[in-house]
């Protein structure tokens, strides 16, 4: 062969490993699509939330069954270098066969989130348990430790949270208050409203500790950890610090917007100011999104105007917040994460992530883009490395 059919082949093969390599490294996302793992299957991993560990992206969500199946498959694991090609790690945390445990196969494990402890050097994982048979009664958190953050994790217990212990913010007076619980048995009266401020479901609740459903995880600049759940049938958000181990309440909680009907909570923190975004509670179905700020994590909070903008901002582009995960070496990058729930094939619901963006007064919002790249946002050229090295 001559020298220049050997240059027209090494070319035409560079050329081709180049398209299939661009075909097989995915570097946009394309929210309410179908995304595909490294087996080619829809990624099943709802209401989850993401762990940047050592250079790689760990995302941890609801592992759901076909129709007619049980209602949970545990909480899978998908990894990731790039946040746009994931890797199926399987199911980390899984229900069991064991009768009367709490996962036994029919409980309902949604929205679990896990954090990293550098004291104990375990991943640990909390979510919203609801126990087998009993709907959504239970209200239960559940958490689980593993030494890799790829599992299996081990299940320690499942529970209300803070029994007998009152909110930081509840004041004396309503510590003290008697309710006259044959007044509030009709619920949404503006007496019932009333009473919810004033911590009737918290006192309900004082012995057995508060119910916790929809749920997220936050660590702090300094380490502490906070668990944040809506609490109080639904009605109201608490934040409750966890121990130094993070596998425990410290008792220390406050409640947030009594009676407001807050879900789906998201935090993340830009300069001085912790962002929370939430959704209403319409179930499966898609509502405005809400915006609170503080400089603080203990308040005080403030409502903001719907972050959305565009196309469906008024349905949170058809999605329910579930977690705001800040980009380590992307430009300020926070991506606000979110489920296009489908309730008749919950395994085929979708994802949105969006970039967040921040106005110049620093109040953050969300366009719809129909695909954008994180690639966009790092920072050349040394973070390129931190973001994207395998
Ligand atoms: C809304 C919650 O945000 C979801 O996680 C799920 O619990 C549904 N309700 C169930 O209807």
């Amino acid at each position: 062969m001559s020298l220049h059919k050997y240059i027209f082949v090494f070319c035409f093969l560079l050329l081709t490993s180049i398209i299939v390599s661009a075909q097989n490294n995915n570097q946009v996302i394309r929210s309410k699509t179908v995304w595909n793992d490294d087996k080619g299957s829809h990624i099943n991993a709802h209401g989850g939330g993401v762990l940047f560990h050592q250079g790689r992206y760990y995302w941890y969500g609801e592992h759901r069954l076909p129709k007619g199946d049980a209602p949970s498959g545990g909480v899978s694991c998908y990894s990731s270098a790039d946040l746009c090609n994931w890797v199926n790690e399987g199911i980390v945390l899984a229900t069991t066969n064991e009768a009367g445990h709490d996962l036994e196969r029919g409980c309902i494990i949604e929205r679990p989130k896990v954090i990293f402890n550098p004291i104990t050097g375990q991943f640990v994982m909390w979510f919203h348990l609801e126990l087998k048979g009993q709907g959504y009664a239970a209200a239960r958190a559940g958490v689980a430790v593993s030494d890799s953050p790829t599992g299996n994790f081990q299940f320690l217990r499942s529970g209300r949270i803070n029994a007998g212990v009152y909110p930081a913010n509840m004041t004396q007076e309503e510590r003290a208050f008697i309710f006259d619980n044959d007044k509030y048995k009709e619920w949404w009266t503006a007496e019932w409203y009333r009473a919810i401020d004033k911590g009737l479901f918290v006192k309900r609740d004082l012995e057995s500790g508060q119910m916790s459903r929809d749920m997220t995880l936050y660590v702090d600049e300094d380490g502490k950890a906070y668990h944040i759940y809506s609490s109080e049938d639904n009605l109201t958000l608490h934040i409750a610090e966890l121990t130094d181990d993070y596998l425990h309440h410290t008792g220390n909680y406050i409640r947030l917007f009594p009676g407001g009907h807050n879900e789906a909570p998201a935090i993340f923190k830009k300069e001085d100011t912790y962002w929370m975004i939430a959704s209403g509670c319409t179930g499966w179905q898609p509502n405005e999104a809400r915006l609170f700020s503080s400089p603080t994590m203990w308040g005080p909070w403030t409502q903001h105007a719907n972050p959305c903008i565009g196309t469906d901002a008024a349905i949170t582009f058809g999605g329910q917040s579930t977690f705001a995960l800040p980009v380590e070496g992307a430009n300020q990058l926070v991506i606000f994460m979110a489920d296009v729930w489908n309730p008749d094939n919950l395994i085929d619901s979708r994802y949105v992530w969006l970039p967040v963006e921040f106005q110049s007064d620093g109040t953050p919002t969300i366009a719809w883009s129909e695909q954008w790249s994180p690639l966009d946002f790092v920072v050349q050229p040394e973070p390129l490395f931190s973001l994207f090295e395998e």
